[in-house]
């Protein structure tokens, strides 16, 4: 491996300059008008993993955005099989003038490179097609069978994979999935998370008179869509924080008091935390730490709404229509089709007969919690002590990785999330980056995971 490492080290350049391609290229897969930059960019990426030694690599049209998949299965039938899952896909930059340099000109400062995708996922699934060309380039084969698979539409929440996963679960058998797409405990502290929430997001309609009617001749006569929706919103949560819709809790895995204390072993500074977000009180569910709050208990917010006059100055009327998008992030065991069956029964049993009112389901993913003792974690914990020179920390992570669940359902393997990303890294906002020491870490512990998945 010695050589290995130093080959990575004197590559440093080449990589960069191929990531930096790899983010020029704008695949924002929720926007319609950046098709065109879908395939650009699954083309380019399919064009880096033959260069990177794969021959086999296939650009797979879905009913979306298209999937990149190669496969090098050189290593035999006795040998194990890791499938690596990335996605290419980003998400929206706006706030534009937010950003200190354009999301699409990455642009390196003090050591971290910005631009959107750097961190969730272009430049985390990068490490591994670099990691696994190096092992190319130095032995000629790799340790272990490997499937690579990166997606498009991970970011808006696209189906077409669920049914690619579902239509070839014989191509896809492997023992191991290796996932980065997640993020350390801090700088300094690397880490193998071992749960992530899933997640229920649903749209709510609310609709009143057939038009905005003057809120004078009307005002007290009728009922308004927005006090409404927003009283409902209200009915959403009590006092202590906890939500309100009935049987929400039922299938809620407590933690385990174990998993309490290695939480509290964990280096959070709460202080630091509200300084970071400029707020001066954290706020949720009574008796649980912040840190169990955002990663291993549910939660419910309003992400947008709408309805009613948005200009400046004041128009008096009542609105027909209001709106707003809620998202419910879920934890083991809860199931996103029975919660958005619950909250769906409950908004409609609250809503007054005054308006009428539709729910519209947008998207879901379950939540998954996965072995902390597989062949692939230990192989993982290794590479990470090789790599970064530390052992990792065992996480729960707050955000969803939908796929993750049917890895584990048809595919019945092993998923390890070997984080390569900082919790500062600002995925989803501006200035998104990556710490270039992560990357070219990154790229090592890749190398060194094949390494030690050949030898278990
Ligand atoms: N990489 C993230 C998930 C993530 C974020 C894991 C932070 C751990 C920490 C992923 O790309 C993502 O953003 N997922 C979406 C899924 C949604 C669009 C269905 C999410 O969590 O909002
Ligand atoms: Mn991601
Ligand atoms: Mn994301």
């Amino acid at each position: 491996m010695e050589k290995i490492v130093k080959y990575i080290e004197n590559e440093e350049k080449r990589y960069l300059s191929e990531l930096i391609d790899f983010l020029k290229i704008p695949s924002i897969s929720s926007l319609p008008e950046h098709n065109g930059d879908m395939l650009k960019c699954a083309e380019w990426l399919s064009d880096n993993i033959k260069a990177a030694g794969f021959e086999d690599v296939q650009i797979i049209s879905t009913a979306g955005h298209p999937l990149v998949y190669a496969e090098w299965l050189g290593a035999g039938k006795g040998a194990a099989t890791v499938l690596v899952y990335g996605h290419y896909d980003v998400k929206p930059v706006d706030p534009l003038d937010l950003w200190d340099s354009p999301p699409f000109e990455p642009a390196i400062r003090d050591g971290k490179i910005y631009g959107r995708g750097t961190s969730d996922d272009k430049g985390q699934a990068f490490c591994h097609v670099k990691g696994l060309e190096a092992l190319f380039r130095q032995n000629g084969k790799l340790p272990v069978n490997v499937k690579l698979l990166i997606e498009g539409e991970e970011e808006c929440g696209g189906e077409n994979l669920v049914k690619f996963i579902n239509e070839n679960a014989e191509m896809l058998k492997c023992d191991t999935v290796l996932i980065s797409d997640t993020e350390w405990f801090d700088d300094g502290l690397p880490s193998i998370c071992y749960s992530l929430r899933g997640i229920a997001f649903v749209e709510v309609h609310i609709t009143g008179p057939n038009r905005d009617v003057h809120s004078g001749t009307y005002g007290g006569a009728i009922d308004n869509p927005i006090n409404i929706l927003c009283w409902m919103i209200s009915k959403l949560k009590d006092q202590y924080g906890r939500i309100t819709i009935p049987g929400f809790y039922d299938d809620v895995l407590e933690l385990t008091d174990k998993e309490r204390i290695g939480f509290k072993e964990l280096p959070f500074n709460i202080k630091a935390y509200k300084h970071g977000l400029g707020i001066n009180f954290v706020h949720g569910e009574m008796g649980y730490t912040t840190l169990e709050r955002s990663t291993a208990r549910p939660s419910l917010d309003v992400n947008g709404i709408k309805g009613g006059f948005q200009g400046g100055g004041a128009k008096t009327i009542i609105p027909s229509q209001a709106s707003a998008k809620i998202s419910m992030r879920l934890v083991p065991n809860q199931r996103a089709d029975d919660i958005t069956e619950k909250i769906t029964a409950y908004l409609k049993t609250i809503a007054p007969q005054t308006v009428s009112i539709r729910v519209e389901p947008l998207h879901g993913g379950n939540p998954v919690l996965v072995s902390q003792d597989s062949k692939g974690v230990r192989a993982a914990i290794n590479a990470i002590k090789k790599a970064f020179g530390k052992e990792p920390a065992f996480t729960r992570e707050g955000g969803s990785i939908p796929i993750v669940e049917l890895f584990s359902e048809v595919l019945n393997a092993r998923v390890v999330l070997m984080a390569l990303g900082l919790p500062d890294d600002n995925i989803h906002s501006p200035n998104e980056k990556l710490d270039l020491k992560n990357f070219y870490g990154g790229i090592k512990a890749s190398a060194h995971f094949f390494e030690e998945m050949g030898k278990l």
